[in-house]
């Protein structure tokens, strides 16, 4: 009934709005999963309807470990949304990724535990075993790459992202160890989004937003809540011109 929504957007932390998104509707799905984290605000952007969804609510109240993923996602599914951009603020690993930046992984490992991580939990439910070689869907990072090559943001192309359980950040042996594993951030809230998306059928893909360098690869300094809202909240500046660069797709 909604099968206009041109996009949903979930917010990662830090982000629990979006600047120029006129919200017109609240929506509070209840899914076959439960409840999502908070309401779907649905608005527009430049005349294309926009979905937003703030993945840890919008008192920042659910930590990453206990997100209803699956009641998230199938939310938004539900209001008609087809093809979603997740915003993760992510710690930074290797060179490319210091704070500030945006980036848009193509790749992903997950340390995550004891997270429902999939739809085919009930007796009954068909099994699925869907392809996940790629695990953010490439024709949706294209697009965003492209929206924000014409609205002139700079956003890293590429990067492993590595799920971690959280809340607590990671110890500098953990980050040595994801970072000989291949990973180029770090953040607690990619999966078990990415593949229920996969397995929801979503078109899905992430734009990280580095909010710190990741347990010994800066200067050591110790990593604050308040320093790295005050990175998101300047590299986010970025997104409502993104947002409106791909909506005028
Ligand atoms: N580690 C995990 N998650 C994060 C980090 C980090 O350093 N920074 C922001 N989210």
């Amino acid at each position: 009934m909604h099968a206009d929504i041109a996009l949903g957007v979930i917010g990662g932390t830090g982000v629990y709005r979006i600047a120029g998104l006129e919200a017109v509707e609240t929506h509070l799905p209840e899914t076959h999963y439960g409840f999502p984290s908070g309401p779907v605000r649905v608005g527009m952007i430049d005349g294309k309807r926009v979905a937003f969804l703030a993945r840890h609510g919008e008192d920042h109240g659910v930590p990453p470990h206990r997100i209803n993923y699956r009641a998230n996602l199938a939310a938004l599914h539900k209001i008609g949304v087809t093809r979603v951009l997740a915003i993760n603020t992510v710690g930074g690993i290797t060179e490319r990724f210091g704070p500030g930046v945006l980036a848009c992984p193509d790749q992903l490992i997950d340390y995550t535990w004891g997270r429902v991580s999939t739809i085919c939990e009930e007796p009954g439910t068909d099994v699925l075993h869907v392809d996940f070689g790629d695990p953010y869907t490439n024709a949706v990072r294209a697009q965003v790459l492209a929206a924000a090559q014409r609205a002139g943001v700079a956003v890293v192309d590429g990067g492993c992202y590595g799920a971690t359980q959280g809340p607590r950040l990671e110890t500098r042996a953990e980050i040595a160890r994801m970072r000989r594993d291949g990973c180029d951030l770090v953040g607690m809230t990619g999966m078990p989004e990415a593949g229920l998306a996969r397995e929801m059928g979503l078109q899905y893909a992430c734009l990280g937003i580095v909010a710190n360098w990741a347990a010994g690869c800066g200067d050591d300094a110790e990593i604050t809540m308040a320093d790295v809202l005050s990175i998101v909240e300047t590299a986010s500046s970025g997104i409502p011109p993104l947002l409106r660069s791909l909506l005028a797709d």
